[in-house]
């Protein structure tokens, strides 16, 4: 049977007889004659049901979210609905069968939605029935297939990859999965499928996708979630050009099939080390300006003490608003000033110009400073300078996020742009305070530049790597890299990282094996698909566009998970629950 929805039928239609399913949305009772929207995926169809009509008094009995089989002519209206996509017709009724009964309602459903989140979560399944939560899965969809239909025509074949594996090393924590038929041993669920697309590589796939669920169990935020699916994808004999050319294609069929947008390409390109520098962020939003300056050789000789202080092992940055002295009011910088602090500055200095300096630290700035602050900035009246002086890490990062949250205090996006950026040349290694060590900045099979093998062990500070994000309205929809392919390299990787050679063999030896079979040069990316699904409809929380999301507990409200277990289940697995 071929379904009719709703918002199919037209005009064309009139006259014809059509059964169609769906769930009483609303029913109104005008003067007698009954008209009720009948809602289904696709949309609302007004049904008519006259009094003279046999089923007129099951349809004035009908709860809202009953559900009905309908069988009746297509007429046109006698006063068209334009906010209606069916509004020039409607349904009359020759035949209603009610098919169930719905309780009443915990919420109503339409999309001005006024109850709590978290009753929405506990029944999902009512609010997936909304507009625009509905829309959002469809899209979804929409974009997977585009992407699936874009990456077969590309070459690409879609592998699965185990979900109960050996823990990969993505920075994240892992879930465990306890196995009870290996006595005390655990799989991890993957953070994602890295190691075995890698090994797909060796495996002479050549072009890999998949559309992959990746487990995290980290710190939940708007735009993340313990579970969530990738794009992944991994290349065979290809540099890091490719890969971002198949990415930029990609996104363009996204676009231009969903949006009816043409992306011009290539997108921009900039430097970890630039966008940390300009931006202070290695996801910068480029929907707007707004850069940092850093103003330090201004203040070398300065007698302000926190400058000056702060100048011995740190850096002066800055940045500029434009034209809103009136606005910056003394309790709206007070506001910035503690916002900085979350991000470990330690206050927030400013000043505002109108022909002369005033308020802030303006009776600190000798007449030298303050004529090049002028011509560096090359500020006009009613321009207020934010200064963060502090290590470099800190005062890019605290000035990068005051950077954003100003962009939206101030009205300063442009919410109808699309801002795609590449941020490239990432560092090999980060350093942890909490660890106390060196990190990967990606993952550990990411490679170097060529340049810069030699100072995997000598210089992790400034070793480069073949890694890239794609940025999208200040969001890392995605990230890759050039791996290492060979076995040497790879070693000193794990080397560098502080892993003993029979720590590496341990967690990876099998990995490091295959190395020695012929494997080919490779890379690739993943795409945070939650994430382009999120910016491509207008939503900033994840759990919109995911059917069946988690709370920021990692728990899901509908079905209670997680929850506790029999003492049975417990026993088979050989375990027993600590305090
Ligand atoms: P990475 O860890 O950067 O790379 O992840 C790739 C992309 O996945 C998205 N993402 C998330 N989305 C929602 N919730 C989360 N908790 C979450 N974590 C990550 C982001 C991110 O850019 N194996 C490598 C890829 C590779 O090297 O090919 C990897 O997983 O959009
Ligand atoms: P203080 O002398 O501590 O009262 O600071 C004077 C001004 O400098 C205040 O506006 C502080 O917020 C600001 N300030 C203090 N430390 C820093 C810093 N590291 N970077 C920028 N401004 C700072």
């Amino acid at each position: 049977m071929k379904k009719i929805f709703n918002a199919n039928i037209t005009k064309k239609d009139v006259g014809s007889i059509v059964t169609l399913y769906g769930w009483v949305a609303k029913k109104r009772d005008l003067g007698g004659v009954i008209f009720i929207d009948l809602r289904d995926r696709s949309g609302i169809v007004q049904l008519l049901i006259k009094p003279e009509n046999d089923n007129y008094s099951l349809a004035s009995s009908l709860k809202n979210e009953s559900v009905l089989k309908v069988t009746g002519t297509v007429a046109l209206r006698e006063k068209a609905n334009p906010n209606l996509k069916t509004g020039e017709i409607e349904i009359e009724v020759s035949d209603l069968v009610l098919l169930n009964t719905s309780n009443d309602l915990p919420f109503e459903i339409n999309d001005d939605v006024k109850a709590l989140e978290d009753t929405r979560l506990k029944y999902r399944y009512l609010d997936l029935r909304r507009n625009s939560l509905k829309e959002k899965i469809i899209l979804r969809h929409e974009i997977v297939k585009t992407i699936r239909e874009y990456l077969n025509d590309h070459d690409f074949i879609e592998v699965e990859t185990p979900i109960l594996c050996k823990s990969t090393p993505e920075g994240a924590r892992d879930y465990l999965v306890p196995s009870r038929v290996n006595k005390h041993k655990f799989y991890a669920l993957p953070q994602s499928p890295q190691i075995f697309k890698q090994l797909l590589m060796i495996g002479g796939m050549e072009r890999y996708y998949q559309v992959a669920r990746c487990f995290r169990d980290e710190d939940l935020r708007a735009d993340r979630q313990p579970e969530f699916t990738q794009i992944d994808m991994e290349m065979s004999f290809i540099e890091e050009k490719d890969i971002q050319d198949i990415i930029e294609g990609m996104m363009k069929s996204i676009f231009s099939k969903i949006k009816n947008i043409e992306l011009e390409l290539p997108f921009l390109r900039m430097t970890y080390d630039e966008a940390m520098d300009k931006y202070g962020s290695d996801k910068p939003d480029l929907r707007f300006d707004l850069p940092l300056h850093d103003v330090s050789d201004i203040f070398k000789d300065s007698d302000f003490t926190v400058f000056k202080e702060a100048l011995k092992d740190g850096i002066i940055k800055c940045l500029v608003i434009n034209d809103q002295s009136d606005l910056l009011t003394r309790k709206k910088i007070d506001e910035y000033t503690e916002f900085v602090k979350v991000y470990k500055a330690k206050g927030l200095a400013w000043t505002k110009y109108n022909d002369e300096y005033n308020g802030g630290i303006s009776k600190f700035l000798n007449d030298n400073e303050k004529k090049c602050l002028k011509e560096q900035l090359n500020l006009k009246n009613k321009d207020v300078i934010f200064f963060v002086c502090d290590k470099k890490k800190v005062a890019n990062i605290a000035l990068g996020e005051l950077r954003n949250r100003l962009a939206k205090d101030f009205n300063l996006i442009d919410t109808n742009k699309y801002s795609f950026l590449w941020v490239t040349d990432f560092p090999v290694f980060e350093w942890s305070d909490e660890e106390n060590r060196y990190m990967a900045c990606h993952h550990p099979f990411t490679a170097p530049k060529d340049s810069d093998v030699d100072m995997l062990l000598t210089d992790k500070e400034h070793c480069k790597a073949k890694a890239y994000d794609i940025v999208l309205n200040g969001y890392e929809v995605g990230g890759g890299s050039i791996r290492i392919h060979q076995a040497a390299i790879q070693k000193k990787m794990f080397e560098a990282l502080g892993f003993s050679l029979e720590e590496a063999k341990e967690k990876f030896g099998f990995f490091l094996e295959a190395f020695d079979y012929g494997t080919p040069p490779h890379g690739g990316l993943a795409l945070g698909l939650e994430r382009l699904v999120m910016i491509l409809s207008n939503t900033t929380n994840i759990k919109d566009v995911i059917a069946f999301p988690k709370t920021a507990s990692a728990s899901d409200l509908m079905s209670k998970a997680p929850s506790i277990v029999d003492e049975k289940q417990l026993d088979e697995l050989y375990l027993r629950l600590k305090d």
